[in-house]
């Protein structure tokens, strides 16, 4: 599928479909998924209806590609620049499609450094279950050695979520991003009845997963490469800070973000490429 431009928004967006009917919407903004569905059409993530879809804004929703900083971990702004700069298309197939942002070092001032960040989105589909992959590859182009952190910033959408517990993580550390990064353990499922912003470090790589008592569905999250995962849910105050995002919208999404957070930042040398990846599993009830 050619790149299309998205009339409500003039940006220009990939629409990739699997042979089995599920389809992701990508926007050279930010290599940005903005959507992922089910062959019923039933959205698997979620993006926010106050989104601002007006570069260099990163879109509310979907997965943002944090890179070269996650959060506040690094001198940059929050997040880094990738999700606030347009990419390049590399290749597409149906149901695929590689982008790949050539930093030249003078982006932001804080971060002199070349680099290539490419990333990759394939649908597919394991049993009746589809399945969403995303590879990211970070190549240092320059000449000296540069830090990172990153995240893939993925938005879930769920019934209510009262509904959901996020198991997997039982016995992980974590810092707790709302009590300065205490030190804290996890103990059984995650569940949300109030803010939660917290980077589990030295994550297993699967076996961690969302259940939905109110759909019946399960998500399965596998990463690689990644070490952390963040699990964010804003809950009331902050959703109603968030002028990209609904009053009551913290109901409908949790993320989960496989990240180099708490374990990083990572060091590259010139020359050298790190990578990481995750696949989503969506399995109905
Ligand atoms: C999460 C962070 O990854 O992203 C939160 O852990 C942050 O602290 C959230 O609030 C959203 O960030 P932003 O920059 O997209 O508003």
């Amino acid at each position: 599928m050619p790149v299309v431009v998205d009339e409500s928004n003039g940006m220009e967006k990939l629409v990739l479909k699997s042979e089995q009917g599920a389809i992701a919407e990508v926007y050279l903004h930010g290599a940005h998924v903005v959507s992922w569905q089910d062959a019923t059409g039933k959205d698997l993530m979620f993006t926010s209806k106050q989104a601002i879809f007006k570069p260099p804004k990163a879109i509310r929703g979907g997965v943002p590609v944090c890179f070269p900083q996650f959060g506040q971990l690094g001198p940059l702004g929050q997040h880094g620049f990738a999700r606030n700069t347009k990419f390049d298309l590399l290749q597409e197939t149906a149901d695929s499609a590689t982008l790949v942002l050539k930093a030249v070092g003078d982006e932001d001032e804080k971060y002199p450094y070349p680099f290539e960040l490419t990333v990759r989105v394939q649908l597919g589909q394991q049993g009746h279950a589809p399945t969403f992959t995303q590879e990211v590859a970070a190549n240092n182009t320059g000449s000296e050695e540069m830090s990172f952190t990153a995240a893939l910033h993925t938005y879930f959408k769920i019934s209510a979520i009262g509904n959901v517990a996020v198991s997997g993580l039982d016995g992980v550390t974590y810092t707790d991003s709302l009590q300065g990064g205490q030190r804290m353990q996890q103990s059984g499922d995650v569940i949300f009845d109030q803010e939660v912003d917290r980077i589990y470090l030295a994550v297993p790589d699967s076996g961690v997963q969302i259940s939905d008592s109110g759909s019946g569905a399960v998500f399965e999250v596998h990463k690689a490469g990644f070490p952390d995962a963040v699990v964010w849910n804003p809950w009331v105050a902050k959703a109603q800070a968030m002028a990209d995002f609904g009053d009551e919208e913290h109901k409908e999404m949790l993320c989960i973000e496989p990240a180099v957070a708490g374990s990083g930042p990572y060091k590259l040398a010139p020359g050298e490429t790190w990578s990481g990846s995750q696949t989503l599993v969506y399995k109905a009830a």
